[in-house]
């Protein structure tokens, strides 16, 4: 299962390619990037506080609450996927999820390679924990890097029963190609948007927003 950012749209968190997707004019791309960070690392840290400072504000929704619900079912069988570096997950309840692009509650240390629970901001520059260097970044993934569990997921992918997507443009790879791959496995395949992706072979669609379609589909698989 692959959740993207459409997911957390309905608890408040803004989407990336949305109209308001937006922030003070910057398109992802321009802020998501290593040369970004070597460029203006001010900005880049800005950004991503900003988006950390957000998430106290949020709360988890239907959507990521039935997610939760179907793994206390499923356990190891639910492999959980997101390209989100909210927390929302977490906070709706799962427990087995897969940071594919980072988390904003993690910073990390490119001195020692440590990572650390952070809650506060990295534009003042503290000191890492570990090493007590102040080269902290956001523990996320920007354009151009390789994201996280690569191998972890293309083994859940492969021969999976069911691969299901939720919330995402798919346009950003690899992850809008996991559908391919999952297909080429073998595996039925669907996607829960509120519009059809451009990445759209999968075999059903249903639209909607994620905290009715979600739902509504985890009581099926339960009721088997
Ligand atoms: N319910 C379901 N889907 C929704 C909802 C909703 N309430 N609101 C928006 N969507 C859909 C949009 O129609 C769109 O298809 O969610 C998708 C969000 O797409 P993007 O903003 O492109 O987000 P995502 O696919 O997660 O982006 C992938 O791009 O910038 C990078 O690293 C960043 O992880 C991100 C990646």
């Amino acid at each position: 299962m692959l959740t993207g950012a459409g997911i957390s749209a309905e608890s408040g968190l803004a989407t990336f390619r949305d109209a308001d997707g937006l922030w003070e004019g910057h398109h992802p791309e321009d802020v998501a990037t290593p040369e970004a960070f070597d460029a203006d690392p001010a900005l880049v840290q800005r950004f991503y506080d900003e988006r950390r400072r957000a998430l106290p504000r949020v709360q988890p929704n239907a959507a990521h609450r039935a997610l939760a619900r179907l793994e206390e079912t499923l356990g190891d069988d639910l492999f959980l996927v997101t390209q989100n570096i909210d927390d929302l997950h977490e906070r709706g309840g799962s427990t087995r999820v897969h940071h594919m692009h980072g988390s904003l509650v993690t910073a990390w240390c490119v001195a020692c390679d440590r990572r650390t629970p952070w809650s506060g901001d990295l534009l003042d520059q503290p000191p890492c924990p570990g090493c007590g260097t102040s080269a902290l970044r956001p523990d996320v993934v920007w354009f151009g890097e390789m994201p996280y569990g690569m191998d972890d997921i293309h083994r859940a992918l492969f021969g999976c029963e069911l691969f299901v997507s939720i919330g995402t443009s798919g346009v950003v790879y690899p992850a809008a190609g996991f559908v391919d791959y999952a297909l080429a496995g073998g595996s039925r395949t669907l996607e829960l948007n509120l519009e059809r992706a451009a990445n759209s072979d999968f075999h059903e669609h249903r639209q909607g927003p994620a905290s009715e379609l979600v739902p509504r589909w985890v009581d099926e698989v339960l009721a088997g």
